[in-house]
């Protein structure tokens, strides 16, 4: 996916950066947060069309300016906000309720898309796009060709999210430091995600080795089937709890805008567009990612196990389907 971008793509410095937030709800607003914290970029923008509240969010976020790296936040029911951003992450969305499944969302946020993406490129053709509307795989899908923009320029949020939950459990299950937790998962950012636990390691132990060699914490299949379990119903268990996710998004979103604007190269399961990954194409989903300052550069090519392989083929299928089924 190395198709030629404008060589000015690569040089840039903080002081000009700017992150155009769509979508000024609870994960919108939350990942400007995110980004301020971290100072990501140096302008934060941010659009919704509800201009008392994407005001507000701006208003609120700028008064906290004094206590985070150099940033300007702007709101505005103006997409020209937007204009020339580095990256435009979009939230903007219906929400998922309780009990709802992300593909449940499908109908009302691809039509929501074609309405917004042709004015966002307009103000922005050269911003790196990164959708976090779920079902973010299908609204990836579709927004390449609402957009026409490369695959490379326009990818998903996937399963950063999610690999973070499970290696969560994963640390705390054995006792030890989340960052040194190597582990993905696959597939739809939804139900029939998958665990890699093959390919999965904790420090220099790879996790299936674990039980023999690691200090406590075995990972038998029931202990892996728990922590799978756990990962895919983490968003329902929190929507019903609190009636939305927003502050692990936020910071997923964050970290993924980070490896863009930094030009990191880092290694992130962000939903993109497949071209014969072992056969599979076609479809966006996620898989290890390097990203960067131009967006997606390689999908890494992960050793996966039949049943790995076969969970990614399911995942694929059902995304597949669901994109025909509205014209893509
Ligand atoms: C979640 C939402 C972002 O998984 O889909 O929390």
């Amino acid at each position: 996916m190395n198709d030629a971008a404008p060589a000015q793509l690569d040089t840039f410095s903080r002081r000009t950066t700017k992150l155009a937030v769509v979508g000024a709800g609870a994960v919108g607003s939350t990942l400007a947060y995110a980004a301020l914290m971290r100072g990501a970029a140096r302008t934060v923008a941010l659009y919704d069309v509800n201009a008392a509240k994407v005001q507000a969010e701006a208003l609120d976020l700028s008064h906290g300016v004094q206590f985070v790296p150099e940033a300007t936040v702007v709101g505005s029911d103006d997409i020209s906000v937007c204009a020339d951003a580095d990256v435009v992450v979009v939230t903007a969305g219906a929400k998922q309720r309780p009990g709802q499944s992300r593909i449940d969302l499908a109908e009302a946020t691809i039509g929501l898309m074609r309405t917004i993406l042709p004015p966002l490129v307009e103000v922005a053709p050269n911003a790196i796009y990164i959708m976090v509307t779920n079902p973010v795989d299908v609204v990836t899908y579709a927004s390449l060709q609402i957009s026409g923009l490369p695959a490379r320029q326009l990818f998903g949020s996937g399963t950063v999210l999610d690999s973070s939950r499970l290696r969560y459990l994963i640390a705390d299950h054995v006792g030890v430091a989340v960052q040194n937790v190597h582990a993905y998962i696959a597939g739809e950012h939804g139900d029939t995600e998958i665990p890699l636990w093959d390919s999965a390691s904790i420090g220099a132990v790879p996790l299936l080795e674990w039980a023999r060699t690691g200090p406590k914490g075995a990972f038998d299949a029931s202990v892996r089937e728990e922590i799978a379990h756990e990962v895919v119903n983490s968003a329902y268990r929190i929507i019903e709890g609190k009636g939305a996710t927003n502050y692990a998004v936020g910071l997923a979103g964050t970290r993924i805008i980070e490896a863009v604007l930094n030009n990191e190269h880092s290694i992130l399961p962000v939903s993109s567009l497949l071209d014969d990954y072992f056969g599979i194409s076609d479809v966006c989903l996620s898989v290890p990612t390097i990203v960067g300052r131009r967006g997606v550069y390689d999908q890494l090519q992960v050793p996966l196990s039949d049943a790995e392989y076969d969970g990614l083929k399911r995942s694929a299928d059902k995304l597949r389907a669901v994109a025909r089924q509205f014209g893509f």
